[in-house]
């Protein structure tokens, strides 16, 4: 109801305001605003130490990345949350030396710096690699975090001579269903386990679709955030979901997220849209398994409800 009746009054401001909306992934580019121009000069001298990486997600990610931290409430909270799960999960396992695989704007990949442990931060977003830079030297353990683009598929070759050498490999955030076809997805879990020393663990969160499919709600609000801390503005963001096939009969849905800003009588509209694949719990246990991982189990953080989290190891 509530996202509905966002839909009318931007749709209702646009037409007032005589202007076209276009809802349409190729526009997004001309839609998207850029990230700050005051980058850090270590976030910079990051990317230019970087491959290109493509992958399909990348307009959606990169146009977000300037305006990614406001899709959670406080991000700082989340940090600390993500920091005390990975600290119990690590116990005893003597992890030293971490690979988080799709770092976003950070929030795991800096929690684990902030145990003191060394983390290699990948993501094939440049946007969201800089975010991470930038967040990492505001928390002030950029000393620990190598940030850097790199996806899912050509981990084991942009790293090829660590194969072996991380203590444990992480991908929260549900990153992992960006991978739509089984193929991708043993190809990853198979750079995970082949990056893992023997008897080092990974540890992978995956949006709970099995719950989800069976849900009939199509419109999922974000957030609305206004006030001086969000340049002033009027931000409301929320996800309108497609569900369908995919050419190997596996279930995929789109993501049409919508980012409304502005103020008073002027707001402007984007749509950024990508899809994953619903990776149903059955399915990740026997991917993973296929990828060589034993003692593989799923749980859910503090009986959150729409992650699982897959743990595993590389056996000894
Ligand atoms: C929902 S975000 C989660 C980011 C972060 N882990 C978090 O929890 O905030 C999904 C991330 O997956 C990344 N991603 C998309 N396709 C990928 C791929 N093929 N390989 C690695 N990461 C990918 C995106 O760029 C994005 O940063």
């Amino acid at each position: 109801m509530f996202a509905r009746s966002i839909v009318r009054t931007v749709g209702a401001q646009a037409r007032q305001n005589g202007k076209k909306m276009v809802f349409d992934a190729a526009r997004n580019a001309v839609a998207m605003r850029q990230p700050a121009a005051q980058v850090a000069a270590r976030a910079l001298a990051l990317q230019a130490a970087q491959r290109e990486v493509k992958v399909p997600s990348n307009n959606y990610y990169d146009g977000l990345s300037s305006h990614y931290h406001m899709f959670q409430q406080n991000w700082d909270d989340l940090v600390t949350k993500e920091r005390e799960a990975f600290n119990d999960f690590f116990e005893g396992e003597n992890v030293k030396k971490v690979l988080d695989a799709s770092c976003g704007s950070g929030e795991q990949a800096i929690a684990l710096a902030g145990l003191g442990l060394n983390v290699t931060a990948c993501d094939p977003s440049g946007g969201l690699v800089k975010r991470c830079a930038e967040n990492a030297a505001h928390f002030g353990v950029d000393k620990n975090v190598r940030a850097q683009q790199s996806d899912f598929l050509n981990l084991s070759k942009d790293f090829k001579g660590e194969l072996g050498t991380f203590d444990a490999v992480i991908t929260k955030g549900s990153s992992l269903p960006h991978l739509h076809t089984n193929n991708d997805l043993r190809q990853a879990l198979t750079n995970f386990h082949d990056l893992l020393r023997p008897g080092g663990v990974v540890n992978i969160g995956v949006r709970d679709y099995d719950y989800f499919i069976n849900s009939n709600q199509k419109i999922y609000p974000r957030q609305v955030r206004v006030g001086s801390k969000f340049e002033g503005k009027e931000h409301i963001i929320f996800d309108v979901w497609e569900w369908h096939k995919g050419s190997e009969d596996q279930q995929l849905v789109n993501f049409n997220t919508f980012h409304v800003d502005g103020e008073g009588a002027g707001h402007t509209a984007s749509k950024y849209v990508t899809t994953f694949r619903a990776l149903f719990r059955k399915e990740m246990e026997q991917l993973m398994a296929e990828a060589g991982f034993v003692d593989i189990k799923v749980s859910k953080i503090h009986d959150w409800l729409w992650e699982n989290v897959y743990t595993a190891r590389r056996p000894l």
